[in-house]
């Protein structure tokens, strides 16, 4: 099958890319996988000052995937500009990078994208509108209030001609809607999904099993509200998808493929096995041959993006 596709004005070798917070900014994998046979990655998300994270344990798996708390851990901005990005722009060439950005307000957001817009080593902001874990934020993430949602993307569409990725949330009780304030205000693609706000308690004492409580789900259990989410998505939309939750194997993507992504984020498997999303890339042309599908982009994401489109406006 031929893996290479067109997206975001674009080529991407493969429409495989490793999903944000899942390896750092690519030199913590540089030793274990070939980040240039990846489609691209995403960073870890950036706020505007370094971040030490949530309390350990900050990671607790279950027999359906995996619950996490980091509490977006990171460097903050000025290590961004001055040491992670630099390093990209000088190894990375045929992986795409995106960079996740992540605010406590709108103002956050638009310092962000004004401190990255000039530096090289990336094509494009994803906007991390749905992280369950930010503490500092309190409620609900800005992914289900679609007032901040149009404020931080129609600010950051002022200040950047570099695509704008919205990361949105899987348990938005209205996301088509959510999706027309995204594509209105200035997003160029979308994300989906975000982990789904979730707990694991210790059965003999009660209390939560990651440091911070509760924390966000991923892995094969968010696949079907990964899938979805992009269904319902593509329904409203004809912007770029890039679908992630609980892709493990070639048979995940090309369901994601199906249900109106272009392209495909893997994260948790990448815990289990680092070198997971250069495996799914052969197992995609594996897949392919097997079932006498040649292209990705036309047999799959076109066709399917097509079908999903009718199935609901028919
Ligand atoms: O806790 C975290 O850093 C998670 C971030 C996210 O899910 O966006």
């Amino acid at each position: 099958m031929r893996l290479q596709t067109h997206v975001l004005g674009m080529d991407f070798q493969n429409p495989v890319l490793l999903a944000a917070g899942t390896c750092g900014f690519g030199m913590e994998l540089e030793d274990v996988l070939d980040l240039e046979a990846l489609g691209g990655f995403v960073t870890k998300s950036v706020t505007l000052e370094p971040r030490r994270g949530n309390p350990a344990p900050r990671v607790a798996e279950f027999p359906a995937g995996m619950l996490n708390s980091i509490g977006l851990a990171n460097p903050g901005l000025a290590a961004a500009r001055s040491e992670k990005l630099p390093w990209i722009a000088r190894n990375v060439r045929n992986a795409r990078v995106f960079v996740s950005i992540a605010g406590h307000t709108v103002d956050e957001y638009l310092r962000l994208v004004e401190g990255l817009d000039g530096v090289d080593g990336f094509v494009g902001f994803e906007v991390n509108l749905s992280c369950p874990n930010d503490a500092r934020r309190g409620g609900a993430p800005f992914a289900l209030d679609p007032d901040a949602v149009s404020d931080v993307l129609s600010g950051c569409r002022a200040r950047t001609q570099r695509p704008l990725v919205a990361k949105l949330a899987p348990n938005d009780p209205n996301l088509a809607g959510t999706v027309r304030r995204a594509e209105a205000a200035g997003a160029d693609a979308l994300t989906l999904v975000n982990t789904l706000p979730g707990l694991l308690l210790h059965p003999s004492t009660g209390s939560p099993e990651l440091g911070a409580g509760a924390g966000g789900m991923s892995g094969p259990g968010l696949r079907p509200a990964g899938l979805r989410a992009v269904r319902e998505a593509r329904t409203a939309t004809a912007l770029p998808i890039f679908g992630v939750g609980g892709v493990l194997a070639a048979p995940d993507a090309v369901a994601y493929a199906r249900a109106g992504a272009d392209l495909v984020q893997m994260g948790t498997a990448t815990f289990a096995a680092a070198r997971a999303a250069p495996a799914l890339i052969r197992g995609l042309e594996r897949w392919g041959r097997r079932h006498g599908v040649t292209s990705w982009r036309d047999e799959l994401v076109r066709a399917h993006t097509l079908e999903a489109t009718r199935g609901t406006t028919s």
